[in-house]
């Protein structure tokens, strides 16, 4: 199957009540482990690619893993840049071969926020790449938080029809109380959706992302911490929240710390029980099994297994 651009995706999601995952890749067995998952679930998927993955396994390494899945499969996959933080880096990433990218100015003023993603919108969109943006800021927010705090930190739903008019960006990250890592909630997780359903109507029809939308499931918290981990008190966005945000607007969805952890949990368990295997694939390849089965949950909460 040729790699595709999240425009595709997008399009058929929004239609059909479903989120398309956007999983976080680092090395070979990530990739296979995902790839693996969406084949089996005849899921479409996102690949993304950080920066920070861009540096410790390079562009070329990547690249290459990439093509080797999609040689071998049969499922759609684009190949995203996960918060782009310079209009260079999301060049770069153009000119090699992703079929999307995210410029995130969400840190900058609104104005200089939108003036980096028209840049990048004006590079990206004649050679028929889309762009991610994001307006707000990721961060979990307590229940004693004031309204007008609240609304300093997640997105504005008049600002962000303004934004995307402005930029002509194709989807946009929106702020509403997720955040990234394994500490998304010091007390009751909450999400504000009644600003998703505003920011909907104020942009009907228009692709929405949810980054920081792990779930940091409590199994692979609890693993962690038997063999030698030390998460106390991890937690993350429970499951039945993400499946709400499907079914409207959001229609891609960010998933880095619970492939992280599923791993990771694994590798500890392993080698915790077989103090005397040296051989790296010995907990390499059961991890890459556990993230493998973590992806396909995780295509069923999104309502994307079956949608390839
Ligand atoms: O949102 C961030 C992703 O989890 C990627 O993290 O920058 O450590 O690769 P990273
Ligand atoms: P998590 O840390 O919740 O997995 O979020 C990942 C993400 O948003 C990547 O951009
Ligand atoms: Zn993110």
């Amino acid at each position: 199957m040729p790699k595709v651009t999240t425009r595709e995706l997008f399009a058929k999601a929004l239609n059909n009540g479903y989120a398309v995952g956007a999983f976080n890749v680092n090395n070979m067995e990530i990739i296979q482990g995902i790839v693996e998952a969406a084949e089996e679930e005849k899921a479409p998927i996102i690949l993304q690619i950080s920066k920070g993955a861009r540096e410790y396994a390079r562009h070329e390494f990547l690249m290459k893993l990439i093509e080797a899945a999609l040689e071998i499969s049969d499922i759609p996959i684009a190949i995203h840049l996960d918060h782009g933080d310079s209009f260079e880096l999301c060049k770069a990433c153009i000119d090699g071969g992703f079929t999307s990218v995210m410029i995130d100015g969400s840190h900058l003023p609104f104005a200089e926020n939108v003036a980096i993603v028209k840049k990048v919108v004006d590079y990206a969109h004649p050679r028929g790449i889309p762009v991610e943006a994001e307006l707000g800021r990721l961060a979990g927010i307590e229940e004693h938080v004031s309204v007008s705090d609240r609304d300093a930190v997640y997105t504005n739903p008049d600002e962000a029809k303004e934004f995307v008019e402005k930029t002509g960006c194709d989807s946009l990250a929106v702020a509403i109380g997720t955040s990234h890592g394994a500490y998304k909630f010091k007390s009751t997780p909450q999400l504000d959706f009644d600003r998703l359903k505003t920011i909907e109507e104020a942009l009907p029809g228009f692709p929405l992302v949810l980054h920081g939308a792990s779930s940091v499931l409590k199994d692979y918290v609890d693993l962690c911490n038997k063999y030698g981990g030390k998460l106390p008190g991890a937690q993350g966005v429970p499951e039945d929240m993400i499946k709400r945000a499907v079914r409207g607007a959001v229609c891609k969805v960010n998933i880095d710390t619970d492939l992280r952890l599923a791993m990771t949990a694994i590798i500890r368990k392993e080698l915790a029980e077989n103090p005397s295997n040296f051989d790296p694939r010995k907990y390499l390849d059961p991890a890459r099994t556990a993230l493998k089965e973590m992806v396909r949950h995780k295509l069923h909460v999104l309502n994307a297994a079956g949608k390839a």
